[in-house]
């Protein structure tokens, strides 16, 4: 049996980086910035960390809402959303992470696209 992704992202460690990489390149991009203007930094990562964790098969501590929930009222649209994507591929290339971990990373979060834009 091959290793969960979580596991071969590096672990708690590992998704813990990337997702603070991730989210500091969003405060760093036009075209979202603005949506974060008002976040608690340090409790976005902290709730981001942990639903990606969760998503990629280690210990499930999530305690924030679902993705309908959180994102529902924003009316996100879908190059919002390509933005979104967009930086999380720039942090995986800024952390050395192999290109089919990229790629599956890439479908997980393109999957949750009807739960997050036009809402
Ligand atoms: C697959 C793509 C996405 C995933 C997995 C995702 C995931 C999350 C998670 C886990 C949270 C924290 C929820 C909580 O604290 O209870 C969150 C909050 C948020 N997301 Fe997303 N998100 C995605 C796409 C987007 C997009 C495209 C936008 C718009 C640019 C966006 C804007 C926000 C905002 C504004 C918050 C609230 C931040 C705050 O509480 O201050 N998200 N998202």
């Amino acid at each position: 049996m091959s290793d969960s992704l979580y596991e071969r992202l590096g672990g708690t460690e590992g998704i813990t980086k990337l997702a603070s990489d991730i989210f500091d390149i969003h405060l760093d991009n036009p075209r979202i910035a603005p949506r974060y203007a008002d976040s608690d930094v340090a409790k976005v990562k902290k709730n981001v960390t942990e639903f990606f964790i969760a998503g990629t098969g280690g210990p499930n501590l999530y305690e924030g809402k679902d993705m309908i929930e959180t994102h529902k009222g924003m009316n996100i649209d879908a190059g919002e959303f390509i933005a979104v994507l967009d930086d999380a591929l720039k942090a995986m290339d800024l952390n050395s992470i192999p290109q089919r971990e990229q790629e599956e990373v890439l479908f997980v979060l393109y999957s949750m696209k009807p739960d997050v834009v036009y809402l």
